[in-house]
């Protein structure tokens, strides 16, 4: 049986849909759930037109511990948060430890921490002349953006790229490889079970 795996997006939801299509072209994994806490985001779309069951959450639920009879019901092997912008709670990842990874568009630890994400962390790396930036993938304990580090990928940055052009070609390099350190997270959990 292939493991499950529950996306958390709550943006426009490209992370999500790469790693759900990835998926099912390599048969490695199944997204048995999607939870959101946008009403307008884009993934809501996708996960109707897939068929894919939606959880919506409002931070109250969300900081809850009664959720996570709502998660356990999915029976996931991992947690992906894939543009999903709230600190996790603690009994969510006591339940799930080391089970749940984050995505972050930029060279933690540079760049990290509450406020900084999406267009603000492009903004930022521009602000400061950086040569380079790029993502990271990393587990997601009690430290915001602080988990230990799985993968991280380097974008050079030319002296005439807008934080809109370092936004694409971060994102660009999101969709290689955030899929594939799914298939090896649930390749490690296996090993170890
Ligand atoms: C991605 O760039 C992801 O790294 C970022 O939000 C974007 C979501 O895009 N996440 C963070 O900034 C987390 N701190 P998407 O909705 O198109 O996948």
């Amino acid at each position: 049986m292939i493991p499950s795996i529950i996306l958390f997006a709550s943006g426009n939801g490209s992370n999500a849909i790469t790693i759900h299509q990835k998926g099912i072209a390599t048969n490695s994994y199944k997204v048995t759930c999607i939870v959101c806490n946008n009403p307008k985001a884009g993934i809501l779309q996708y996960a109707a037109m897939h068929n894919i069951p939606v959880e919506m959450i409002t931070k109250k639920q969300f900081s809850e511990p009664a959720f996570l009879q709502i998660v356990q019901a999915y029976h996931a092997s991992l947690l992906v948060l894939a543009g999903f912008l709230w600190m996790v709670p603690s009994y969510l990842i006591q339940a799930f430890e080391n089970r749940i990874i984050n995505i972050h568009p930029s060279l933690l630890p540079k760049y990290g921490g509450e406020g900084m994400y999406g267009m603000h962390v492009h903004e930022a790396v521009v602000a400061h002349k950086e040569a380079e930036s790029g993502i990271t993938i990393h587990l997601v304990n009690e430290e915001y953006d602080k988990g230990e580090v799985l993968l991280q990928k380097k974008v050079d940055i030319l002296p005439s790229d807008a934080a809109s052009d370092v936004a694409k070609k971060v994102l660009a390099l999101e969709h290689q490889w955030f899929w594939q350190v799914v298939v090896s997270q649930l390749e490690k959990l296996n090993d170890t079970k």
